[in-house]
């Protein structure tokens, strides 16, 4: 009997990370759709069906995170895939020289501490399964090959951040069957986007779900991806 995979998306409650849930609920995987408001996450369950379940989670508090992948283990009896899609942009006009550092700490716990402690907690679990497939949803302002003066460097610095821990965690990985990559879905129409993005949701999405889905024996890992492509670092 072929098995029903089950993934776990942060930030699923709306933007970028419901969409990654309805495809991958599209794709046949079971989805655990993952925020702090579990409303959210639960209306976007519902729309759904019956493959897709909220999940309470804040990837910025450690205790958080331990009690949302005991839960999700629990009721679903495994984790496949973890999509790393919960973050944040709050420092807009900033500049490195006189940072907000609250604005800093928010930043860097969310879109980097964050997804780390959510590989740690479901990382021993996936390697004693012999797969898994993590999806670091990253961006192309984090991308060192095209890193100069201006605007937003928390963000910034938080996605270069998370592409180094994508490399060092599928390096650390290889020949576990746990497959790590990073995704830059480019500027999308969300709340974090803006209606003038160029970009859909469901243009974004697609390569976080490809990643996601990658077929088992595949050894693509330690790679970042821009519409199914490589990109540079
Ligand atoms: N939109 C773009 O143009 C763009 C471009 C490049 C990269 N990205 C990346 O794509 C990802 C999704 O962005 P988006 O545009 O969909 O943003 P969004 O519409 O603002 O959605 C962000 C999601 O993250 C969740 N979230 C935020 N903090 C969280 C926390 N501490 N714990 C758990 N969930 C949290 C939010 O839900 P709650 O508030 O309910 O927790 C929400 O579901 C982000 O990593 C972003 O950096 C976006």
């Amino acid at each position: 009997m072929t098995k029903i995979r089950v993934a776990l998306v942060t930030g699923g409650s709306r933007g970028l990370g419901a969409e990654i849930s309805r495809q991958l609920v599209q794709e046949g995987l079971r989805v655990l759709v993952a925020a702090r408001n579990v409303d959210r996450a639960d209306e976007v369950s519902r729309s759904l069906g019956a493959q897709a379940v909220p999940l309470s989670l804040d990837v910025a508090s450690p205790d958080s995170v331990t009690a949302a992948v005991e839960y999700a283990i629990t009721r679903m009896g495994r984790i496949d895939v973890l999509i790393n899609n919960a973050g944040v942009a709050l420092d807009g006009a900033q500049r490195a020289i006189g940072v907000d550092y609250r604005l800093l700490d928010t930043t860097l716990l969310t879109n980097l501490i964050g997804p780390w402690r959510m590989a740690d907690a479901v990382v021993p679990h996936m390697v004693r399964n012999g797969y898994g497939r993590i999806v670091n949803v990253t961006s192309n302002l984090g991308s060192l090959a095209g890193m100069t003066q201006g605007q937003e460097p928390a963000y910034r610095v938080s996605k270069a951040a998370l592409n180094a821990l994508t490399r060092i965690l599928a390096a650390d990985l290889v020949g576990t069957g746990v497959l790590v990559n990073a995704a830059s879905p480019g500027w999308i129409r969300t709340a974090m986007g803006g209606a003038k993005a160029r970009r859909s949701v469901e243009q974004g999405a697609d390569t976080p779900v490809w990643l996601a889905t990658l077929s088992e024996g595949n050894e693509t890992t330690g790679g970042l991806f821009y519409d199914r492509e490589p990109l540079p670092w």
